[in-house]
């Protein structure tokens, strides 16, 4: 396949209104063949959002402009954008600098993912269903928190909850730090700088263990498309079979979970190789919108019973 030529100062002067200029985009969207799945569904999505940070205008100002001229300032921002998103493959999260997440705002740059998870189906009621009530919920960890995203989501979900929130990556973590700032949350979200959960094995025990951690096999990572090559590699891989990170996390969610509580982890496509991995361990798969189901659920009693103890191991 011949490479796309990259559009002429004669092709884009006859753009004039944003409707003309979102048309243009969505068309060389489509015959650069962008990837989608990075906080957005498809193009129309990505070129509005490009549109709004162009022009500095609100989502829902957007329409305001489709049949009026765009000022060249704003023409020019917007092509470049483009250019960006299709020829460097930039995703569009990192050219406007934010993602939108269960309706709040988070910043975010290269030094962490996009926010995506299926998470923000969950927290809202699926979760607590499986707790006691939310103002009786005192301590929440979200483990390999990135942008904080999940941290701010579970504060504020559970008002009364102390929220430890863990990244191994200190550049990861200081954009958390920003988001925990903006949203006013210092108080309750601690960061912490630690593998798995480690730094938190000698605190106060928790009663939901929450993780959206890396987990695709480094086969997979391969032959991602080039925009999630952007994002940090160890927020997407674990290993060689992406379970690398889990298997952590569960011994540690062992030793850390109150009688009651519960361990949630987004697991992508590794539903199988957990049941392989963890035979005797009872998974309830959380229903998502799309049918993927890839949250299991994993109760505290079940993590004792089904994995040995690390006295246990060491003969004790
Ligand atoms: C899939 S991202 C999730 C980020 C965020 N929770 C979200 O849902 O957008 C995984 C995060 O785990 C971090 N990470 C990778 N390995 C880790 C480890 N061993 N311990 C703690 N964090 C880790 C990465 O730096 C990355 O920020």
């Amino acid at each position: 396949m011949s490479a796309l030529p990259r559009p002429t100062p004669a092709t884009t002067a006859r753009l004039k209104t944003g409707g003309d200029c979102l048309r243009f985009a969505n068309k060389l969207f489509k015959a650069g063949d962008i990837a989608h799945g990075q906080g957005f569904v498809n193009a129309k999505e990505e070129s509005l959002t490009l549109l709004g940070h162009a022009t500095g205008l609100a989502w829902e100002q957007l329409p305001s402009c489709f049949d009026r001229p765009l000022t060249a300032k704003a023409k020019t921002a917007f092509l470049g954008l483009v250019e960006r998103r299709v020829f460097d493959r930039v995703p569009t999260g990192y050219l406007v600098g934010e993602a939108w997440l269960g309706g709040l705002r988070f910043r975010v740059d290269e030094r962490v993912i996009i926010p995506r998870s299926y998470f923000v189906e969950l927290i809202p009621e699926a979760i607590p269903q499986w707790l006691p009530p939310p103002a009786q919920v005192t301590d929440v960890a979200d483990i390999c928190t990135g942008s904080g995203c999940l941290a701010i989501l579970l504060a504020k979900r559970f008002p009364q909850a102390r929220v430890q929130a863990t990244d191994l990556s200190a550049d990861a973590l200081a954009v958390a730090a920003l988001n925990v700032a903006d949203h006013r949350l210092a108080k309750r979200v601690t960061l912490h700088e630690t593998d798995t959960m480690t730094a938190l094995l000698k605190g106060p025990k928790f009663d939901l263990i929450l993780s959206n951690p890396p987990y695709e096999p480094e086969g997979i990572y391969r032959r991602l498309p080039a925009e999630f090559k952007q994002e940090p590699k160890q927020s997407l891989v674990s290993g060689k079979d992406g379970l690398d990170v889990i298997r952590k996390l569960l011994v540690q969610a062992r030793a850390t979970l109150k009688p009651h509580g519960i361990l949630v982890i987004e697991v992508g496509g590794l539903q199988a190789a957990m049941h392989r991995a963890w035979p005797t361990l009872p998974m309830l798969w959380l229903a998502t919108a799309d049918g993927s189901d890839c949250v299991c659920l994993l109760h505290a009693a079940d993590l004792r019973r089904a994995l040995p103890s690390p006295g246990a191991r060491r003969g004790r």
